[in-house]
């Protein structure tokens, strides 16, 4: 399994969760957690995900054959949080590049560079189908994977391709978020109370049920919410 973003978060706990069932899991990112590491099916490989020439360079075929690999694409940025017009294009960039287009070309070489039984997934978002003031750069990131999801989907019928909307999941994303100000962020107020009142939900429970979702062949759509997952 394939898995980028593993440093925090979502990532680290689908690269913990893989290793603990017996998947070889090659982390991709900018900073390499001790779990992986140190686990005999763990490796990493170094990457800002949102350097063009990093990531054109980056190759995904593996010397190794494994019956099914599986990537999941899951770095990203909550970008610049502001009134929209007020984000600068370095800041848009950034968002976009590492949320949607780096996601893009990751995938595309996955397909064409790993032989064997494949599944692709990405880590999208309810900011892609709600307007939330002052994310703009997010939601529309998030926008793009969704729909990028759906037409890689009906391009490649015969293979298992989706984006989860992992709900307000209790990680670094969402301290950054908590520390935004109401001026650039008018919802922080229920994002805090979210927080403390318990009901962000754990990594590990959106690692366990990609898991499930990854090892069973259950129809679902290709836009899929970790909370109403059910087998
Ligand atoms: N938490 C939520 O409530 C929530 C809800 C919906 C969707 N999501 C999505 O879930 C995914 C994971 O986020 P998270 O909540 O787990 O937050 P997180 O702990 O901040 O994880 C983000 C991951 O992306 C990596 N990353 C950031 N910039 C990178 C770069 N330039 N190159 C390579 N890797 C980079 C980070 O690693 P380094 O900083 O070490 O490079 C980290 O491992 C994101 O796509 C996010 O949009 C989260």
């Amino acid at each position: 399994m394939i898995v980028t973003g593993v440093s925090s978060g979502i990532g680290l706990a689908i690269s913990i969760e893989a290793l603990r069932q017996g998947w070889y899991v090659e982390g991709i990112g900018r900073n390499a957690p001790t779990e992986l590491i140190e686990h005999s099916h763990g490796s990493f490989t170094t990457c800002d995900l949102s350097d063009r020439v990093a990531l054109k360079e980056l190759s995904l075929s593996t010397s190794q054959s494994y019956d099914l690999t599986v990537l999941v694409n899951n770095a990203g940025t909550l970008g610049p949080v502001k009134p929209a017009q007020k984000a600068n294009w370095e800041e848009i960039d950034h968002c976009i590049t590492l949320n949607t287009s780096s996601a893009m070309l990751l995938s595309a070489k996955f397909l064409n560079e790993v032989d064997g039984e494949k599944q692709l997934y990405f880590t999208g978002s309810g900011a892609a189908q709600f307007a939330i003031t002052g994310w703009s750069a997010y939601c529309a990131s998030k926008a793009a994977v969704h729909m990028y999801a759906e037409v890689l989907a009906q391009e490649h019928p015969h293979l298992r391709i989706h984006a989860f909307r992992p709900g307000k999941v209790n990680t670094p994303m969402q301290a950054e978020i908590r520390a935004t100000t109401a001026a650039d962020f008018p919802s922080v107020a229920h994002f805090k109370e979210e927080f403390e009142s318990g009901n962000l939900v754990l990594p590990e429970t959106v690692a366990t049920t990609l898991l499930d979702v990854i090892n069973t062949n259950q129809e679902i759509p290709v836009i899929f919410s970790i909370s109403n997952y059910t087998r």
